[in-house]
């Protein structure tokens, strides 16, 4: 009892304090700020997120701008919902916007910030970024994973056909989430654990993570409230799972020490490292002085599984949930494959080059579907005028990715799903186009976009190619269910459950 009316002391007398500072600060800036709808005394717009934040924030742009301040207790944070004002925050003043806000729950999980998506920008996060886009996400590096693509969507269409051939829906959004688990296991570790015992629990360690990821923590922005982290119980949950995580990768890290064979096997070529194996050589090669440690490899590691798996496979549910809804669609993607894999069984990574009309499919998913709807956060270091409004140094910066997409200023029929708006022009999703940006761009950008689309696009185009699909009787395509859950990641709500009839048999 004592312990409450202590905390409902502290809680008054903190309220107090802080309306005081509110009002003297508010009264006295001269500055233009960007509109800002109307906020509650300390909680600023918390309350006006919702369950989808995305979608509120959207509507909220839609009466206040494309650049619009809203306040996340203490936190200025500026909201981004224009092509154009994307370009400024990731162009033109992409140094000034080139950090991550700190968050209390992610730097428990990930090391505190020592991984790249959530260091600070400095001179660290510039080494470990290098380490990751030469080393670990290159070209070079994703080519080397062709077989263990190959291999995983041999196993998958397998799986495919053996319920196909029981006339059983299949749950594509299971199988596509082991799918990209096997895929980036091996690549991470190589090898996999998705099966027996240990692979339950790493599926549920993982599970707890995305959680802990998507949840929205309100001593992040109202300091003096972090003690509801502790009451809820969220930091003793963080601390379990960045323990677990850690004690995991820690033996996978001893493995790969130890593994003396797995080194003869290799006989010093790159072909079949996997990125723990790469890590430690380079780290024993220290060849352009950046010395690092365990810790920093372990925190990459956590890095490519955070932001690779939940995010590509999500992109696979959306462009399969799509095709359904529009079966001329898939019909215009199923001619170009089969044309082009002419009689082959099997669709090689070789023939997507070719496959334009694919290409443009995934674009048009990833405009309407951006796996993360809200890009990652990034943070203000100096002050900086952007469209004639003034912006405080430490203001959160967050983009509404999936409003950017539905923009009808950038796009002609913004709701409806047409991959031939992507057929005769040369839009991409590489960061150069700023209307349609899901892995983000610039410094921060996405450093895995090759990695995950050189699966992506290998995935739908055998699942096309090697099956016919429907939905279960009763079913008609334009009642497919498309709400999305919450989180950080947008998935469908209700899994993905689909009829598929094999067309080698
Ligand atoms: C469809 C799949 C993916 C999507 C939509 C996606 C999206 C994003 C976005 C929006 C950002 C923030 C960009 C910014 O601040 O401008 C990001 C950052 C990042 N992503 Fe991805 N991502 C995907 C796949 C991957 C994969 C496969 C990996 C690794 C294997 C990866 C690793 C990272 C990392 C490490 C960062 C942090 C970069 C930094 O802060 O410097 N992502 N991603």
């Amino acid at each position: 009892m004592l312990q409450f009316y202590i905390i409902y002391v502290i809680l008054f007398i903190s309220s107090a304090c802080f309306l005081i500072k509110w009002f003297f600060s508010s009264s006295s800036s001269h500055k233009i700020l960007p509109p800002s709808p109307p906020k509650l005394p300390i909680f600023g717009n918390i309350h006006q997120l919702g369950m989808h934040p995305h979608l509120s924030l959207h509507s909220l742009a839609q009466r206040h701008g494309p650049l619009m301040l809203l306040h996340f207790g203490r936190v200025p944070v500026l909201i981004i919902s224009c092509a154009n004002a994307a370009r400024k925050i990731t162009k033109t003043y992409d140094l000034i916007f080139s950090n991550r806000p700190k968050s209390m729950i992610k730097y428990k999980l990930f090391y505190d910030g020592k991984d790249v998506a959530f260091a600070p920008y400095g001179e660290y996060w510039r080494k470990i970024r290098s380490l990751c886009v030469l080393q670990l996400l290159s070209n070079f590096r994703v080519q080397s994973f062709k077989t263990v693509r190959e291999e995983e969507i041999s196993l998958f269409m397998k799986k495919i056909e053996s319920y196909a051939s029981l006339t059983i829906p299949v749950n594509l959004s299971e199988m596509f989430s082991l799918f990209t688990n096997d895929v980036v296991c091996r690549a991470a570790f190589g090898r996999k654990y998705s099966e027996g015992e240990g692979g339950r629990k790493f599926k549920e360690l993982f599970g707890e993570l995305g959680q802990l990821l998507g949840g929205f923590y309100i001593g992040d922005f109202i300091p003096w409230l972090r003690w509801v982290n502790y009451f809820s119980g969220i930091d003793a949950k963080a601390n379990k799972v960045a323990k677990e995580f850690d004690e995991f990768l820690d033996k996978v890290v001893e493995e790969h020490l130890h593994g003396q064979e797995r080194e003869i096997k290799n006989h010093g070529s790159q072909e079949g490292k996997d990125f723990v194996d790469v890590l430690l050589e380079v780290q024993k090669d220290n060849k352009d002085d950046f010395s690092f440690d365990i810790v920093t490899i372990k925190a990459l590691i956590l890095d490519v599984f955070a932001g690779g798996t939940d995010t590509t496979y999500t992109l696979m549910e959306w462009a399969m949930a799509e095709l359904l809804r529009h079966p001329r669609v898939m019909k215009e993607l199923q001619n170009e494959v089969r044309r082009i894999a002419n009689g082959k069984q099997n669709v090689k990574e070789e023939d997507l080059d070719k496959m334009h009309y694919l290409k443009a499919v995934l674009k048009e998913t990833l405009r309407l579907h951006p796996p993360l709807p809200l890009s990652v956060p990034r943070e203000s270091t100096q002050d900086v005028k952007i469209m004639g409004y003034n912006i405080s140094a430490g203001t959160t910066v967050i983009t509404n990715v999936w409003a950017i997409g539905r923009d009808p200023t950038s796009w002609d029929k913004p709701h409806d799903f047409s991959p031939e708006r992507f057929l005769n022009n040369s839009i991409d999703f590489k960061g150069h186009d700023f209307q349609l940006i899901p892995f983000g761009a610039g410094r921060r950008g996405c450093p895995g976009t090759l990695f995950a689309m050189a699966t992506n696009e290998i995935v739908l185009a055998n699942l096309v190619h090697r099956f016919d699909w429907s939905l279960p009787v009763g079913t008609k395509p334009e009642d497919l269910d498309m709400t999305e859950c919450t989180g950080i990641t947008a998935h469908r709500m209700i899994p993905l459950r689909v009829v598929a009839t094999p067309t080698f048999q």
